[in-house]
């Protein structure tokens, strides 16, 4: 359980486990270095935070290399929460590349004023409670620079389910479904890696539960594609989806085994 009024100066938050490995966030930073990049590219201090990276700092590693093929400017501090994980990602320190203790509050340079460009936060909210999420939502959307990102959600492992929210300094945004196609039966084999935010939402009368259905029915409907491959097949289900929900990509991005929506069709009732 997190505490939601930690004392002045204590990282906000509480310890998780730290599990991780490597790759994991590829599907994540993928999507981040195309849907961000031009922005990274226009800020004058493209600074992304990986916000509780776990007990080894490989996806703070991998993140800054996605985000340097498209801005060779990129930075990103890996804040953790737990001390010891610090300590441990320090020798990892690089041009670029740095570890701090903090927690929601999102430290950086230590009162320089700077601000983030793009904060992920990876299979951090999921050991919280749901009534807890809109409230860290807003602390780290108000410590976001004009302009930045917000990308929160969760994954299995070994990253082949992903689903996120992205959000900017006003709210959320969008809610993207990933997946290595091979490893789905139904799109909604994705609902156990649903952000914090949805996965208890999943039941009759919310929208992402009709949102997962149809997704179901429209994979049902293009099973014929499956003969000529699992992405012919994705990309024929988002074709379909897209006529009743508001999809924000197009056939670029389902190629990749993704399909993002707008977060306020899926946005959980009162
Ligand atoms: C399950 S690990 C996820 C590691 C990595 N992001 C990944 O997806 O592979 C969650 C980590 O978030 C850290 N954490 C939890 N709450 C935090 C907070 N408020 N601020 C910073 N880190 C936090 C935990 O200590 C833990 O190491």
């Amino acid at each position: 359980m997190a505490s939601r009024t930690a004392p002045a100066r204590r990282p906000i938050g509480t310890a998780t486990r730290g599990t991780t490995n490597p790759n994991r966030l590829r599907r994540m930073d993928r999507w981040i270095a195309h849907t961000h990049g031009p922005a990274l590219r226009r800020s004058a201090d493209p600074v992304a935070v990986d916000l509780g990276y776990g007990a080894a700092p490989w996806t703070a590693v991998e993140l800054l290399a996605r985000l340097r093929t498209v801005c060779p400017a990129a930075e990103v501090v890996g804040v953790e929460i737990d001390p010891a994980r610090v300590a441990a990602a320090k020798p990892y320190e690089r041009d670029g590349l740095s570890f701090a203790h903090g927690g929601f509050e999102v430290p950086l340079g230590g009162g320089t004023g700077r601000a983030p460009a793009l904060i992920r936060a990876a299979n951090v909210l999921r050991q919280y409670d749901e009534d807890e999420v809109a409230a860290v939502w807003s602390r780290l959307c108000a410590r976001l620079a004009p302009g930045g990102l917000l990308v929160e959600g969760t994954c299995d492992e070994i990253g082949r389910r992903h689903v996120w929210v992205a959000l900017g300094p006003e709210g959320p945004r969008t809610v993207t479904f990933a997946a290595r196609l091979g490893s789905l039966d139904t799109p909604s084999d994705l609902a156990e890696r649903l952000p914090k935010a949805l996965i208890h939402r999943n039941v009759p009368g919310e929208p992402v539960h009709a949102f997962l259905r149809d997704f179901d029915r429209a994979w049902a409907a293009a099973a014929p594609y499956s003969a000529l491959s699992a992405r012919q097949r994705w990309i024929r289900t988002a074709a379909s989806l897209g006529t009743d929900w508001p999809l924000t990509d197009d056939a670029r991005r389902w190629r990749q085994g993704e399909l993002t929506v707008r977060w306020d069709a899926l946005a959980p009732r009162g």
